[in-house]
């Protein structure tokens, strides 16, 4: 029999969900700065797009006008890729993967934002996420979610100001409403993997709870390492 070899950190999928203008950008930043510094590597990434092809993807969804099942396939088309080529991988090596967005934000934008059917996107989920490093009939699925949830008429004030609005963020309020709810939906379906985070307070307030949520993990990055230990 062969040595055993040394164990690789095991890989950790989160995912970071909310309404446009809910403040998850600094954050991301910030929680991949703190992974680093503990010596962590890190794949930070971004749905729609993280991959040449997903990316151009992504700028059809965001520029080019289309039904809602035409926007639904082109984002999994994406996700399909992103997954296979960048997150898998990133995994299988024991990254932290920060990925800015994933499914539920298809359900809460095109099922919620846009009232398509939830049952397709269900079966699509189904079809993307089943991977060969995950034993069916399970899937592939973040292990932690961290949802900013924020008021939309809240979110609609700090979007007035941004540049040049794209497709999602040129909707109205009501839009925003109809995601937010999406979100209030699968939060409640998948309560062990989702975290919400109030992200109605001044950003020091958001962060705090963002550490508070990966402690109580025990998965905040700036816990120290025994002295000889592994991870
Ligand atoms: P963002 O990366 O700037 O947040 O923009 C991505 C936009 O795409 C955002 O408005 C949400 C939207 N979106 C969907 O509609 N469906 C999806 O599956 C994903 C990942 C994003």
């Amino acid at each position: 029999m062969s040595e055993p070899s040394t164990p690789l950190p095991a890989g950790l999928f989160i995912t970071f969900e909310g309404i446009d203008g809910a403040g998850k950008s600094t954050h991301i930043a910030g929680l991949a700065e703190a992974f680093r510094l503990q010596g962590r590597s890190v794949t930070l990434t971004r749905e729609p797009g993280g991959t040449p092809l997903a990316e151009k993807l992504r700028a059809l969804v965001l520029g080019e006008a289309m039904d809602p099942l035409t926007e639904s396939l082109l984002v999994f088309a994406a996700r399909r890729d992103h997954l296979l080529n960048v997150i898998e991988p990133a995994l299988a090596r024991g990254d932290a993967v920060l990925c800015d967005r994933f499914t539920d934000a298809t359900f809460a934008y095109q099922g919620g934002g846009r009232g398509f059917d939830l049952a397709t996107l269900s079966v699509l989920e189904r079809w993307v996420q089943t991977t060969p490093a995950v034993r069916a009939p399970a899937i592939r699925q973040p292990d932690l979610t961290l949802w900013f949830d924020l008021p939309a008429e809240i979110a609609a004030a700090r979007l007035a100001d941004a540049r040049a609005p794209d497709r999602f963020e040129a909707q109205p309020v009501a839009f925003f409403r109809r995601v937010a709810a999406g979100y209030a939906a699968r939060a409640e379906a998948a309560p062990q993997r989702f975290a919400r985070i109030n992200a109605d307070q001044p950003r020091e307030r958001v962060w705090q709870d963002i550490v508070d949520t990966f402690a109580r993990r025990g998965w905040w990055p700036g816990t120290p390492v025994a002295p000889g230990g592994s991870h």
